[in-house]
C-alpha cells in the first residue's frame, strides 16, 4: 500500500484518462484535508457539525458546550438567565448559528430586501491614517434593535445582469449587486461613507487555518511579484488586541482579524451587541446614545463562556473528501494547477505547534488557500481599504468543504457577498492578478470546464 502511493505521488501528472489526457495524481493524505481532525462520520446536511476527530475529550465536552453558547439565541437584558442576557441595543442577529446556519455560509436574500440574514455591511469613513468607524454608525450597520432604539437603516439589493460568452460560444451571465441603504435612523448617511459586503462564511477548519505558521505565509508572499508569474500577494496586517503584537491577519473576507479568539469576540460585540473583557464596548456610538439599562452585565459574556465558544469555533471539522479518486475529479484537479488557480488556492499545508488546541498542531491539511490579499479587479472592488487591503484586494477564500455547501445550506451562493449564483459564477468573476487563470479556464473545452467544477465539488 505504501509503496503504492510513493509511486502515485512520485509519478505525478503521469497518468492519462481513457482518451489520453493528463490526469492529476492521488497524493497522500489528500482525501483528509484537515488531517487527523477530518470529519470521516457525517456527510449530508449534517457535515459541518462535528467535532474535529482527534479531540481529546477534555476538549470535546468543552466543544459541545461551546456549541450550546454558539446555537444559544441571546435576549434583551435584564433577564433571569444572566448567561444569556445583553443583546444589543444594536444588532444584527440573535445568535451565532443566526447566520452561521449550521455552520454553513449565509447567502443574500433572494429579493434583494432586508433585514439581512447572515450579510454584514462594514461601514468606514476616510481617514488618516487609517480608514475609521463612521463616527455616527459606528464600524458596521445592525438593522435588528431592541424595542424603544432606533434601527440604523433598511439595507437592500438590487442586481444588474451582464451577459457575456465563452470563447466557444457559450454564453453565461453574472449579476452585479448595488447596496442601498435607507431610512437612515441618525441622521443622514455620509457622501463618503465606504460599505462592504460580506456573507457569512462556513465555520469549519479554522483552528487549523490558525495553526499554519506566520513563517509559512512570510514564504508564500510575493508583494512585488519577483518571480513574475502574475500574481502577487500579500498578508494583511493585523493587531493581537489580547498582546498588542503586530501579527498577520487571517480572518474575515480581508483578514482583518488574526486568531479565532478575536474574531469570535469582535463578533458578539458587532453582530450581537454582547461586550466582552476582549473588546468592552459594543458598535453602539455617543452619537446613537444608547440606554445604559440595557447592560447585560460587564462584560456580558463571561471569559469562561467566551473561552468555549472559542475553542467550539476552532474545532469544528473540515469533512473528508468524497470521490478523490474519479477520474473527472483528477482531470479536474490536473486543469486546475494547469491554468494557475493554485498560484492563490495554494492546496498543502502542515500546521505547526498549535498551542491553543494542540490537537490541532502537525497536520497535513488541504484548505486551497495561502490566505493572502490578492488584486482581484474592479469588479470585485467594494472600493474600501481595510488594513492594508485596497477596495480590490480579498483573501484567497478556503475551498475545502465548498462542494457540500448546496446540501448542507441549501443554496450554492459564492464569493464575498453571495453574489456568484454558482462556483462557474464564482470563477468568472475572478479578475486582477487571477484574471490569467479565469482567461485560461474560459478557454477550456466545455468538458474541461467541467472536470474543474466537479473537482471543486469534490472538496
Ligand atoms: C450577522 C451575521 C453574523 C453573526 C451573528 C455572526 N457572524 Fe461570524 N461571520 C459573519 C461574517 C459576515 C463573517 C466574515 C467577516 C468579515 O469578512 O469581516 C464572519 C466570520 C466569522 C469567523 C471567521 C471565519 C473565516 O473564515 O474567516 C468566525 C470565527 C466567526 N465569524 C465566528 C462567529 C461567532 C463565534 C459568532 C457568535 C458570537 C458569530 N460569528 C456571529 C457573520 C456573522
Ligand atoms: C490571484 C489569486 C487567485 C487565483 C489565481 C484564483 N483565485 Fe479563486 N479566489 C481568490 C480570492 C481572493 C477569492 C475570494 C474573492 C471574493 O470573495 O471576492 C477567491 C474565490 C474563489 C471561489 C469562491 C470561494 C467562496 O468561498 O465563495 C472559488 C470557487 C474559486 N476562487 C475558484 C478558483 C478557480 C477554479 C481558479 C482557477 C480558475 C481560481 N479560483 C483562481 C483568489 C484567486
Amino acid at each position: 500500500m505504501l509503496a503504492l502511493l510513493l509511486l502515485a505521488v512520485g509519478c505525478k501528472d503521469a497518468a492519462l484518462d481513457d482518451s489520453g489526457l493528463p490526469l492529476a495524481a492521488v497524493e497522500a493524505g489528500e482525501w483528509l484535508p484537515g488531517g487527523d481532525a477530518t470529519n470521516t462520520l457525517l456527510m449530508g446536511s449534517n457535515a459541518y457539525l462535528m467535532p474535529a476527530a482527534n479531540l481529546d475529550p477534555e476538549h470535546e465536552q468543552m466543544f459541545y458546550s461551546g456549541n450550546s453558547f454558539f446555537n444559544q439565541s441571546w435576549v434583551e437584558a435584564p433577564a433571569s438567565t444572566a448567561n444569556r442576557d445583553g443583546l444589543g441595543p444594536l444588532f444584527n442577529a440573535r445568535s451565532c448559528s443566526g447566520c452561521h446556519l449550521k455552520d454553513g455560509r449565509a447567502a443574500p436574500p433572494e429579493d434583494g430586501v432586508g433585514p439581512f440574514v447572515g450579510l454584514l455591511l462594514r461601514l468606514s469613513v476616510p481617514g488618516e491614517p487609517a480608514p475609521a468607524p463612521d463616527p455616527v454608525y459606528g464600524g458596521q450597520l445592525q438593522d435588528i434593535a431592541l424595542p424603544g432604539v432606533t434601527v440604523e437603516a433598511v439595507p437592500s439589493i438590487t442586481w444588474a445582469e451582464a451577459p457575456g460568452a465563452y470563447p466557444d460560444g457559450a454564453a453565461y451571465s453574472l449579476a452585479a449587486p448595488t447596496y442601498h441603504l435607507d431610512e437612515p435612523g441618525y441622521g443622514p448617511l455620509p457622501d463618503d461613507l465606504r460599505v462592504s459586503p460580506r456573507v457569512a462564511p462556513a465555520m469549519i477548519g479554522l483552528g487549523l487555518l490558525e495553526a499554519i505558521p506566520e513563517a509559512r505565509l512570510a514564504a508564500l508572499e510575493d508583494p512585488d511579484d519577483a518571480d513574475g508569474d502574475g500574481i502577487s500577494g500579500r498578508r494583511q496586517a493585523a493587531v493581537d488586541v489580547l498582546t498588542g503584537e503586530a501579527v498577520t491577519g487571517r480572518f474575515g473576507w480581508k483578514a482583518e482579524q488574526p486568531t479565532v479568539a478575536q474574531q469570535a469576540a469582535g463578533a458578539f460585540a458587532g453582530d450581537l451587541g454582547v461586550t466582552s473583557t476582549l473588546f468592552p464596548a459594543d458598535d453602539c456610538t455617543p452619537a446613537q446614545a444608547c440606554p445604559p439599562e440595557s447592560s447585560g452585565g460587564d462584560p456580558e459574556i463571561e471569559d469562561h463562556l467566551l473561552e468555549r465558544v472559542v475553542l467550539y469555533s476552532r474545532a469544528v471539522a473540515v469533512p473528508a473528501r468524497r470521490a478523490w479518486d474519479d477520474e473527472t475529479v483528477l482531470r479536474g484537479k490536473w486543469l486546475f494547477g494547469e491554468v494557475g488557480c493554485d498560484g492563490c488556492h495554494t492546496p498543502n499545508h502542515t500546521t505547526g505547534d498549535f498551542a491553543a488546541l494542540p490537537e490541532l498542531g502537525g497536520q497535513s491539511i488541504w484548505p486551497y488557500t495561502d490566505l493572502l490579499l490578492h488584486d482581484m479587479g474592479e469588479g470585485l472592488s467594494d472600493e474600501r481599504p481595510s488594513g492594508v487591503a485596497e477596495g480590490r484586494e480579498w483573501r484567497t477564500a478556503p475551498l475545502w468543504g465548498l462542494g457540500l455547501v448546496p446540501t448542507v445550506n441549501g443554496h450554492s451562493r459564492y464569493l464575498h457577498d453571495g453574489r456568484a449564483r454558482s462556483l462557474e459564477e464564482a470563477i468568472l468573476w475572478h479578475g486582477g492578478e487571477a484574471e490569467a487563470a479565469r482567461d485560461d479556464f474560459m478557454a477550456l473545452s466545455a468538458a474541461d470546464r467541467d472536470a474543474v467544477l466537479v473537482f471543486l465539488e469534490d472538496l
